[in-house]
C-alpha cells in the first residue's frame, strides 16, 4: 500500500460546525469552546495553554477539509492515489464523549460521504479511530485550582486510576470511563464503516499522546498530571488495554460474521532511530534502551516479545513509576495480538552514554524545520531491521514518514528538495529492507498529503506533500492579545497572551475559508511516480505533469493565492479543479 496520510485534526476545522463537541486540542489552544457540547470554558475569551507553542494558532479552520472533502477527493483522484489514511474526530461523532448524551448524526454522516467519495475515486480508506483529539467532556480541568488525581467525582481523560496503598496511582484500564466510551465509540465505527473500510488502526502514536502530554507540547499538559515520570505511564496503561478491548470487540465482529476475515486491525507506534555514536558496549546499550522505552514500551506488551506481554524488563529495571499488567491481561493480549505492526518514524539520532546519563547528538545529518527531525534514510532500514528482529513476523505497515520545510510561498514550496531526497532515499532503503534483509513491509504512507496544522507548532512547520494557501486571517475564535493563560505547571489562569497572540498570520481566515487553493509539490511528483498514476502519466494531466516537473505549478482548488509575483488565480475551469499558471 503506497499512499499519504492526516488526521482529523490538523486538516477538518469546522470545529463548532455540525454538531462537533469540543477537543482537548481546542481547549488546549484556546479556541473558543462556549456552548459546545462538553466545552470546560464557560466564558470567551477561553483559556490557551502555556504549553502551547505558537500561541494562536489553533485547528478551528485548518484545511478546511470538513467543507472541501469532496474537492480534496477529486485533487487525489487527480493525482492517481490509491490509499489515504484519514482519522475519525471523535467529538464529531460522540459530542461529549459519553454515548449515553448521544451520538451526532451530521458528524456520522460526513464520514459516510468522504468514505463513499473516496471509494467511488477509486482509493482505499484506512481509518484511525484515535488521533489525539479526545472529547473534552471526558477530561475535566480546574482553571483556578488543580482538581484531585485518582477521584471518581471527575472525568480524568486516559489518566483514569485509583490510588494505590503506596500512594501511587493504579490505571483503572479495562474499568476506566475513557477505555470504555473508547470501546463504545469504537464500536460504533466498525458499525457504522466496517462494510466500507477494512483497516483499522486504534491508536495513532501512543507514545507521543502520552509521553509528550506532560509538558512537552501535546494536549492536554494540565495540572494534576504534569508529573511525566507518572502520568504518562498511567495514561499509556490505559491506551494499550483500550486498544486490546477494541481488538476483542473486533474479533468477536470477526467470528458473528459483522466483520470479515479480510479486516484488519493494528495499532500505529512510532520511533526515530537511534543509532550508537560509537561501538562502545554503553552506547549500544542506551541506544537500545532508548527504543525500548519508546517503542517497547506498548509494542511489548501489544506484540509481545518470545511470547511475553509485558513492558520491557529495562523499563522495570529503571523506572521509578510502571503500572503492572495483570496476568488475565497479559493472555489476553497474548490471544488478541493485531493482525499489523503499524509504524510511525521520521528521523535519526546517535546516541552516547557517559558516567550514568545518555547525550544524543545529530552530527552529519541534514535537519528540517522541526527542531527533532533528522534526515537518515539507513535509520529507517535499521528500524525496520529491528521491528523484524524484536517482534517476529508481523506484516509492516509504514503509516507515517515525512518531512517538513517552511517555505512560505507556493512556488519556493514547490521546490521542496529536502522532502524529494527524504522521500527518494526513505523508499529507496525500505526496498533494501524488504529484498535484502527480508522485511515484510506492506505499506509506505507518507506524512502529509497536505501542509496541515502541525499541533503545537501552529502551522509554521509544513509537511505537506501539497503546499497548502491558507489565506491567514483574524479568527474571531481564535485566541487574541485579551485571551487569559493557562500555566500548565501551576495549573492555574494567569496573566493574558498579550504580544504573542497579536500576531497576525497565525491562523487560516475564516473568512474565505473556501478559496484555500493547494499546490503540487516536487515530492508530490516523486510519489506519484513512485504509486504509478495512469491520469497523471498517460491521462488528462499528462502534460501538465511534466510541465510541473519543471518549474510549472499546478493548484487546485478555487480562489487567490500570493506569490512573491503578486496575486494568482486558481480557477477550476480547466481540467476538473486544476489549472497550470505559467511561474
Ligand atoms: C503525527 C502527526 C504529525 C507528524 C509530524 C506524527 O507524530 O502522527 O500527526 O503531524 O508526526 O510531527
Amino acid at each position: 500500500m503506497l499512499g499519504v496520510g492526516t488526521a482529523a485534526y490538523q486538516i477538518e476545522g469546522a470545529y463548532n460546525e455540525g454538531g462537533r463537541g469540543a477537543s482537548i486540542w481546542d481547549t488546549y489552544t484556546g479556541a473558543n469552546t462556549v456552548g459546545m457540547p462538553g466545552s470546560v470554558c464557560k466564558e470567551a475569551p477561553c483559556p490557551l495553554n502555556s504549553v502551547m507553542s505558537d500561541k494562536g494558532a489553533t485547528g478551528n479552520v485548518a484545511n478546511n477539509h470538513y467543507h472541501k472533502y469532496k474537492e480534496d477527493v477529486a485533487m487525489m483522484k487527480d493525482l492517481g492515489l490509491k490509499y489515504y489514511r484519514f482519522s475519525v474526530a471523535w467529538p464529531r461523532i460522540v459530542p461529549t464523549g459519553h454515548m449515553k448524551d448521544g451520538v451526532n448524526k451530521e458528524g456520522i454522516q460526513f464520514y459516510h460521504d468522504l468514505i463513499d467519495e473516496l471509494i467511488n475515486s477509486g482509493i482505499t480508506p484506512l481509518i484511525t479511530i484515535y488521533h489525539w483529539d479526545l472529547p473534552q467532556g471526558l477530561l475535566d480541568i480546574g482553571f483556578e485550582k488543580a482538581l484531585p488525581a485518582c477521584d471518581p467525582q471527575y472525568q480524568q481523560g486516559w489518566y483514569d486510576c485509583t490510588w494505590g496503598e503506596d500512594g501511587t496511582p493504579i490505571p483503572t484500564g479495562m474499568k476506566s470511563t475513557v477505555a470504555k466510551e473508547f470501546l463504545a465509540y469504537a464500536e460504533l465505527l466498525l458499525q457504522e464503516y466496517g462494510d466500507k473500510v477494512k483497516a483499522w488502526a486504534t491508536f495513532n502514536e501512543a507514545w507521543t499522546f502520552t509521553a509528550l502530554a506532560s509538558g512537552y507540547g501535546k494536549a492536554p499538559s494540565q495540572q494534576p498530571y504534569m508529573d511525566v515520570d507518572i502520568w504518562p505511564k498511567v495514561a499509556g496503561h490505559n491506551v494499550i488495554l483500550a486498544h486490546l478491548m477494541v481488538v476483542m470487540k473486533f474479533r468477536e465482529m470477526q467470528k458473528s460474521g459483522a466483520l470479515t476475515p479480510e479486516h484488519k486491525v493494528f495499532i500505529t507506534n512510532n520511533q526515530d532511530w537511534r543509532e550508537p555514536l560509537t561501538e562502545k558496549k554503553e552506547d549500544i546499550a542506551a541506544a537500545h534502551y532508548l527504543i525500548e522505552g519508546g517503542l517497547g514500551w506498548f509494542c511489548d506488551p501489544i506484540f509481545g516479545v518470545d511470547g511475553v506481554h509485558d513492558y520491557p524488563k529495562s523499563m522495570r529495571k529503571t523506572l521509578k513509576y510502571l503500572p503492572k499488567f495483570s496476568e488475565e491481561e497479559m493472555k489476553l493480549l497474548k490471544e488478541n495480538k493485531p493482525d499489523a505492526f503499524g509504524l510511525n518514524h521520521y528521523g535519526t539520532s546517535f546516541v552516547a552514554y557517559d558516567n550514568g546519563k545518555y547525550t544524543t547528538t545529530h552530527a552529519g545529518l541534514v535537519q528540517g524545520k522541526s527542531s527533532w527531525l533528522f534526515r537518515a534514510a539507513w535509520g529507517y532500514r535499521k528500524l525496520l531491521n529491528w521491528v523484524k528482529n524484536h517482534y517476529g513476523e508481523y506484516p509492516i505497515w509504514g503509516t507515517e514518514a515525512g518531512w517538513s520545510d517552511g517555505l512560505e510561498d507556493p512556488l519556493a514550496g514547490k521546490q521542496d528538495s529536502g522532502r524529494l531526497t527524504y522521500y527518494q532515499t526513505y523508499l529507496l532503503e525500505s526496498l533494501n529492507a524488504i529484498k535484502e534483509d527480508g522485511v515484510k513491509m506492506e505499506s509506505f504512507m507518507a506524512w502529509s498529503l497536505m501542509d496541515n496544522f502541525e499541533w503545537e507548532m501552529g502551522y509554521a512547520e509544513r509537511f505537506g506533500c501539497m503546499w497548502n494557501e491558507f489565506l491567514w486571517d483574524k479568527d474571531p475564535n481564535a485566541p487574541s492579545a485579551d485571551t487569559p493563560i493557562y500555566n500548565a505547571y501551576s495549573g492555574k489562569v494567569e496573566g493574558k497572551c498579550g504580544d504573542d497572540c497579536a500576531r497576525q498570520r497565525v491562523a487560516p481566515g475564516p473568512q474565505r475559508p473556501k478559496d484555500q487553493t493547494r499546490h503540487m509539490r516536487n515530492s508530490m511528483l516523486r510519489l506519484i511516480e513512485t504509486w504509478g498514476s495512469p491520469t497523471m502519466i498517460t491521462g488528462p494531466m499528462q502534460d501538465d505533469f511534466f510541465q510541473a516537473a519543471t518549474d510549472q505549478n499546478i493548484c487546485f482548488g478555487h480562489g487567490t493565492y500570493e506569490t512573491s509575483d503578486g496575486i494568482e488565480e486558481c480557477s477550476p475551469e480547466a481540467l476538473s479543479t486544476k489549472r497550470v499558471v505559467p511561474a
